[in-house]
């Protein structure tokens, strides 16, 4: 069954716990698709994960919507939301209208997702208001990296969570249909879940929220350049690959493959030589 803003909205009424994970391939996307799991985020993480940069903030429009729709072409049932890029939003409230537009129209999402509170709720205003559902994203915005001065947990003093409660009834109000919590601490995730209707998906926020979200290459022990505190490996998949490429290389290099069941095959009695003297003068 797909998975829509409304089923999930109904998950949260019902006490059921919302799966999210990101994905930025078809095949990768298909896969969780096919494991069952509610919703897929193609984050603009994929600016480290798959693209190697050191943050999110050179990702493009044109790298998310490619991803997107690699990504939406894999997910029958799963719900696909996009990262709306850095700078792609804030420069205006038509900037944001006209790219969530395009993540819609050549990504294929289902929703967009932005990071922000109060100060982009004209912007979730105005999506939500063209018709394009919008996530929003509190706590440690990756974006923002340089104004935190580092990847820290947000929210710790009654200052910061008083800021991160108003933010979350702010961008509830505007419309936002859902919101990450990043790197927030548990019982303040807590809380704010207990407050607003739309459903929170924590990362880094404690077992309070309506739902968890990984990133994929985390959680498999794909990513070795940096694994946060919050990231569970369920499975240490790099290890596998790296294991499979040192047999393959193995295997090329002393000639067992590829063997008689991985080549194909003609008529055997061909002699070449003969056959080459037709293209003589
Ligand atoms: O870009 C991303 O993958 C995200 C998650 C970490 C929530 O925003």
């Amino acid at each position: 069954m797909k998975n829509t803003i409304a089923t999930i909205k109904t998950q949260k009424i019902n006490g059921e716990k919302i799966s999210m994970l990101t994905a930025y391939d078809y095949s990768t996307a298909k896969l969780m698709d096919e494991s069952g799991i509610n919703t897929i985020l193609v984050g603009d993480s994929l600016g480290m994960t798959m693209l190697g940069y050191e943050d999110t903030l050179s990702v493009t429009m044109e790298d998310m919507i490619s991803h997107t729709a690699a990504v939406a072409r894999g997910a029958k049932n799963a719900f696909v939301i996009a990262d709306m890029p850095f700078m792609s939003y804030q420069t205006s409230v038509y900037d944001a209208v006209v790219n969530a537009g395009r993540l819609m129209k050549e990504g294929r999402a289902n929703a967009v997702k932005l990071e922000g509170g109060a100060s982009v709720c004209p912007q979730i205003k105005a999506i939500t208001e063209a018709s394009v559902p919008v996530v929003a994203h509190l706590g440690m915005t990756p974006q923002s990296v340089n104004v935190f001065g580092g990847f820290k947990v947000q929210g710790k003093d009654e200052a910061a969570a008083l800021k991160l409660i108003s933010d979350a009834l702010e961008i509830e109000k505007a419309g936002a249909c859902m919101v990450v919590l990043e790197c927030v601490p548990a019982k303040l995730a807590e809380y704010i879940s207990g407050i607003l209707k739309i459903p929170t998906i924590g990362i880094g926020a404690g077992a309070g929220c309506d739902g968890q979200v990984l990133v994929y290459q985390d959680m498999l022990g794909m990513f070795p350049d940096f694994t946060p505190k919050f990231a569970k490996k369920f499975a240490d998949v790099g290890a596998e690959m790296k294991n499979a490429f040192a047999r393959y290389i193995e295997e090329v290099q002393s000639g067992a493959f590829p063997d008689r069941d991985h080549s194909f095959k003609n008529d055997d009695d061909t002699d070449y030589n003969k056959l080459a003297e037709k293209l003589k003068p």
